[in-house]
């Protein structure tokens, strides 16, 4: 039970990997805080674990804004005095071409994939530092800030900012003689809730009547990145098994799918001999 008794911090636990990663840390007796848009599921994630005797407080908390991501950090630090494990993991996922792609969908995007962890960051890690023992800060970045895949371009740029925020975030850590550890989360396709995330958007960040979204091509983008879910997608409780380890061992990186680390030397390599990208291949 490694994990008794420490305070564990998930964003976007209402679903898929966070309410995973929920309900493994609760099940070795962790404490949590969880926090979410999606107040129906995150009531009921917090009752089934309430129900089990976990401690913990959940919030519907919208990373994307400043504010409200700070007063979840203080009600956590008011509930608990500390955090031990911290996971910035919320996300959401659009399809498009680039040109294409409503600006609103970008801003929306990043606006919880990027920013939302940069809220999460000025939030969490001074307090963490100020605890003056270990803890970890985890982003969930995705195979997609390691490998350019064509189909979701904001996303894909999303998760290679997120990923690199979270490098520089460990050198700075390091700089400055933190003891909180960084690791970057990088998950191939896990079956989860993702595709049905702009459930989930404030009014304002989309036009649903916006004719790109009926459109061939967006429809056609849609139905890809569907059916790559259903079809190849692992299940959320491996790759949590996988995550959980990753964050132990003290690995930075943590992939869940050693099936694309060629296409991620090859891309490295590619980078250096001057090839032009080309599409991933497992
Ligand atoms: N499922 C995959 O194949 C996969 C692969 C790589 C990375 N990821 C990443 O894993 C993370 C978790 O996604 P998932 O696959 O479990 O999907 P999911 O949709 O099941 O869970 C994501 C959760 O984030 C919440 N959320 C969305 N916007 C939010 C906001 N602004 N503020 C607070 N909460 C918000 C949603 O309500 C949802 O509960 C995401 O960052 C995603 O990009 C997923």
């Amino acid at each position: 039970m490694e994990h008794k008794d420490k305070v564990v911090v998930i964003t976007g636990a209402a679903n898929g990997i966070g309410a995973q990663l929920a309900r493994d840390y609760a099940a070795e007796g962790a404490t949590l805080a969880l926090a979410d848009i999606d107040e129906p599921n995150l009531t009921a994630v917090a009752q089934e674990l309430t129900a089990d005797g976990v401690r913990l407080i959940s919030e519907v908390v919208d990373v994307a804004d400043a504010d409200a991501v700070a007063a979840f950090a203080e009600t956590t630090y008011e509930a608990f005095g500390r955090v031990d494990y911290c996971f910035s993991n919320a996300g959401v996922i659009s399809v498009g071409a680039i040109w294409e792609e409503p600006l609103p969908d970008w801003e929306w995007l990043w606006g919880t994939n990027v920013m939302g962890t940069v809220h999460m960051i000025h939030a969490f890690i001074p307090r963490m530092t100020a605890q003056g023992e270990e803890s970890h800060f985890i982003t969930t970045a995705s195979i997609a800030g390691l490998l350019t895949v064509e189909n979701s371009p904001s996303y894909v740029a999303s998760k290679f900012a997120a990923l690199s925020l979270t490098e520089v975030l460990e050198l700075q850590l390091q700089d400055a003689g933190s003891p909180v550890k960084a690791h970057a989360i990088c998950p191939g396709i896990v079956k989860t809730d993702l595709m049905n995330c702009p459930r989930h958007r404030r009014p304002g960040t989309w036009d649903p009547d916006d004719p790109y979204f009926g459109s061939a091509d967006f429809t056609k983008r849609l139905a890809a990145a569907t059916m790559s879910m259903e079809q190849v997608g692992i299940p959320v409780e491996e790759a949590v098994r996988t995550i959980i380890q990753g964050v132990d061992d003290g690995t930075f990186y943590i992939l869940t799918h050693p099936a694309y680390n060629p296409a991620i030397v090859g891309r490295t390599q590619g980078i250096v001999d001057g090839v032009r990208p080309s599409k991933v291949r497992r």
